[in-house]
């Protein structure tokens, strides 16, 4: 059975997998340097890229180790590693990194959008996908609609048009002094207060499928200098009821007008209660099967690069040595 390495290191995340070519994981390291991050309420750049150029070596060596495969030797027939979207200096290392192994091993790579990783990782946990899939891929980066006919083919149905829905979680934590990141935390709140108790619109933008959000972070600041008297549960509760409300308005127009036989969740903001609660509500309604990937999926990890990597090296076959790394790579040109 072939095994292929996957490296990712687009963000914070400096991730290692070994995945078989039935997308079987045999291997997932993830190490993050998000502790450097919090004092600055954000992932830095330059820290990220320091951190991984210390990390990627061990991180690989353990991923080969944990799947019973030789770091010398490891017998691979291939590396997948993300080669955009992300900080420019985070992926050169990856990129790198992947690069000289493949030239050690004498293996093939190949270079893979993260965003597709993305959209792979519900294929690592369940084989009973139905096609066509609507995923709403939701991070702290993007925040996209997709539609799929197939594993590696997609359509970009909308995305946001300003802030990723995780960006907007982590600005209104901000605002209310809460820690970074701030999806969890104000998720852990929003469990415990009352939405509507703070006044807030729900941003429906002009586009059938495109997303908006930071007009609604805009909107909290405004609220709660006005009713100064809300508690911050409430604010909570009021600021996801009125996020889950566009996510799911917009997902349940895509399911009207395509007609799908699943609906996945994808992106760190997937671990959101109030979004997972709605989509399993949505496909009951329309009687179509619920993706929800497990917490480790749905944030940045190695083994979806390595699916998506299988999948495009059996396409478009290995990229040439030349590669670069595409800080802007859009999904949408990815074919
Ligand atoms: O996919 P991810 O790990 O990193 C990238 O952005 O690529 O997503 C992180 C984002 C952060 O903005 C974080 O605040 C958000 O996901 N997040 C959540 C929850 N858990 C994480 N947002 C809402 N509810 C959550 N439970
Ligand atoms: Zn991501």
């Amino acid at each position: 059975m072939a095994v292929v390495l996957g490296i990712e290191t687009s963000c914070d995340e400096t991730a290692a997998s070994v995945v078989d070519d039935d997308f079987h994981v045999l291997s997932s390291v993830i190490e993050s340097s998000i502790d450097q991050h919090r004092a600055f309420g954000g992932v830095v750049p330059e820290l990220a890229g320091r951190a991984h150029v210390a990390t990627i070596g061990p991180v690989v060596r353990r991923a080969l180790n944990d799947a019973g495969l030789d770091a010398h030797d490891p017998g691979i027939a291939g590396i997948a590693v993300t080669s955009g979207p992300g900080l420019i200096g985070s992926l050169l290392v990856g990129l790198s990194a992947a690069k000289a192994y493949a030239l050690a091993w004498g293996v093939p790579f190949v270079g893979v959008n993260h965003l597709e990783g993305h959209l792979f990782a519900p294929l690592l946990e369940q084989s009973d996908l139905e096609w066509p899939l609507l995923t709403l891929l939701v991070s702290g980066g993007h925040s996209l609609i997709v539609l799929q006919s197939g594993p590696g083919h997609h359509e970009v149905l909308g995305e946001t048009i300003d802030d990723a829905a995780g960006e907007a979680y982590d600005k209104v934590a901000r605002w209310l002094g809460l820690g970074y990141p701030g999806g969890p935390e104000i998720d852990r709140l929003a469990q415990q207060g009352t939405p509507g108790k703070l006044k807030l619109p729900v941003s429906m933008t002009g586009t059938d499928f495109d997303l908006s959000f930071s007009g609604l972070k805009t909107a909290v600041v405004r609220a709660t200098q006005k009713q100064r008297d809300v508690a911050v549960a409430d604010v909570a509760a009021s600021f996801q009821a009125a996020v889950a409300e566009q996510l799911l308005r917009k997902l349940r127009r895509a399911m009207e007008k395509y007609e799908v036989r699943g609906v996945a969740l994808a992106g760190g903001v997937a671990a959101n209660s109030a979004l997972r609660a709605g989509v399993i509500r949505l496909a009951q309604e329309f009687g179509v099967i619920s993706h929800l990937p497990s917490m480790v999926m749905c944030t940045d990890n190695a083994a979806m690069i390595a699916a998506a990597g299988i999948y495009r090296l059996k396409s478009d076959g290995p990229s040439p040595m030349e590669l670069s790394a595409r800080p802007n790579w859009q999904l949408e040109d990815v074919t």
